[in-house]
């Protein structure tokens, strides 16, 4: 199989790094670098507000990148407003649609239910969590895992009232790795919404996802789905794709320059969704890298990267096993990756060593991984983890890279528990 490490370059200035840590920020190909470096110097200036050539070269070329990166996720371009990252664009939802819910959707006394799992990431779970101390009315709920650390998606189904309004889920956890069924957890909301007649949002975090899996944004019927550049190769950008109904009522988070189709002394109106979510001067050369990421990728294949990832992830379990027995993955210890459900993410913990004191000797012998709860405190909470250590897999990644960690454990181990 080809190997793609020599594809980016931080590889071949660090010849001894093994980078197990995609999953908090992936690595950039050559491609992406070259891109914004070329368009940087031959096509950059502000974009939608000058009428000499290169502002309309500039944005020519990022309102083709829109195109090509909302097709790329299964959506037309006017579905995809850019954002600084996934938080940015979870934040700009949540907060839009609770508003919303809020003002026109709830004049009883009922409360306001948001249903999520307990592994969010804190970027989905901090929006809603916030409201809920201003907001009494507004309550949320979550869908615990079983003792494995794994869900259901017919949970969903046993918790959904009819006073849930919004629901949040994201693709793929970034502690446990485990894929979520979104099309199943889809029917279950269509179903509930036409029994109660009520109605009821749906957003997916594919911060996890996007790097790793295809997504068709407009057959999930979801509501909304947060994306960021910065895990799939590029950086400083990100997306919130959202449907066209849905972008029509929420409010911005942001305003300023560009969105206003006018502004007088006491009065303002905003122009069509994306460009009043879009406020300010955009990050120009960074949409430019985000539509390289892209290009790289589609390149490729998800067919090959699955493929790769699949055999990475299958041999890490193995070796876990087999040679680190003492080691707890969490997550379904019967997984294989086979299994549609299972990622190329494995954190796990030991019983005595601490997670932090892991991965300080894991970046001893170069080994990057991340330690601690994730930005999934009350998960962690729930198995009362102090922390865990984290290993994500990307394409780069090859089998001596596991046996490098494999090793290392072995090894710390070794100095702890003789
Ligand atoms: N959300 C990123 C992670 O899980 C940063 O590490």
């Amino acid at each position: 199989m080809r190997t793609y490490k020599n594809d980016f370059p931080i590889f071949t200035n660090n010849p001894d790094l093994i980078f197990l840590d995609s999953a908090a920020s992936s690595q950039k190909p050559q491609q992406v670098l070259d891109d914004i470096t070329y368009f940087c110097k031959n096509h950059y200036a502000n974009v939608h507000r000058g009428a000499y050539s290169l502002s309309l070269q500039s944005t020519h070329k990022i309102e083709t990148a829109r195109q090509e990166i909302a097709e790329f996720f299964g959506t037309k371009k006017q579905n995809l407003i850019f954002t600084k990252n996934a938080t940015e664009a979870s934040n700009l939802f949540i907060s839009g649609i609770l508003q919303y819910i809020q003002t026109y959707q709830n004049s009883t006394s009922e409360p306001i239910e948001i249903l999520m799992p307990l592994s969010e990431h804190h970027s989905s779970l901090l929006p809603a969590l916030i409201k809920t101390q201003y907001n009494k009315q507004i309550i949320i709920r979550y869908i615990y895992p079983n003792s494995s650390g794994i869900f259901h998606e017919t949970d969903f189904e046993k918790h959904i009232t009819h006073n849930t309004r919004l629901i949040i889920c994201a693709h793929i956890s970034n502690v446990t790795g485990q894929k979520f069924d979104i099309h199943k957890i889809s029917h279950i909301i269509q179903q509930k919404k036409k029994q109660y007649n009520m109605p009821l949002y749906f957003a997916v975090d594919a911060s996890q996802s996007a790097p790793h899996t295809p997504i068709t944004f407009d057959s999930l019927l979801c509501d909304a789905m947060f994306i960021t550049g910065h895990k799939l190769g590029a950086g400083g950008i990100g997306a919130l794709l959202v449907s066209h109904t849905v972008s029509n009522i929420l409010s911005p988070l942001c305003v300023g320059g560009g969105i206003v189709h006018d502004v007088h002394e006491h009065e303002y109106s905003f122009l069509e969704s994306p460009t009043r979510f879009e406020a300010g001067t955009p990050s120009i050369e960074n949409i430019i890298g985000f539509h390289s990421a892209i290009e790289y990728l589609k390149n490729i294949s998800f067919e090959k990267i699955i493929q790769h990832e699949k055999q990475l992830t299958q041999y890490a379990l193995e070796q876990f096993a087999q040679k680190l027995p003492h080691f707890t993955l969490l997550g379904d210890k019967n997984y294989t990756p086979v299994a549609p459900n299972k990622s190329s993410i494995i954190s796990f913990y030991h019983p005595t060593i601490h997670h932090s004191d892991i991965a300080i000797l894991l970046a001893e012998k170069n080994i990057a991984v991340r330690s601690g709860m994730h930005c999934a405190n009350p998960f962690h909470h729930y198995f009362k983890l102090k922390g865990t250590v984290r290993a994500s897999f990307w394409i780069y990644n090859t089998h001596s890279d596991i046996d490098a960690l494999i090793q290392a454990l072995q090894e710390i181990e070794k100095m702890f528990v003789s």
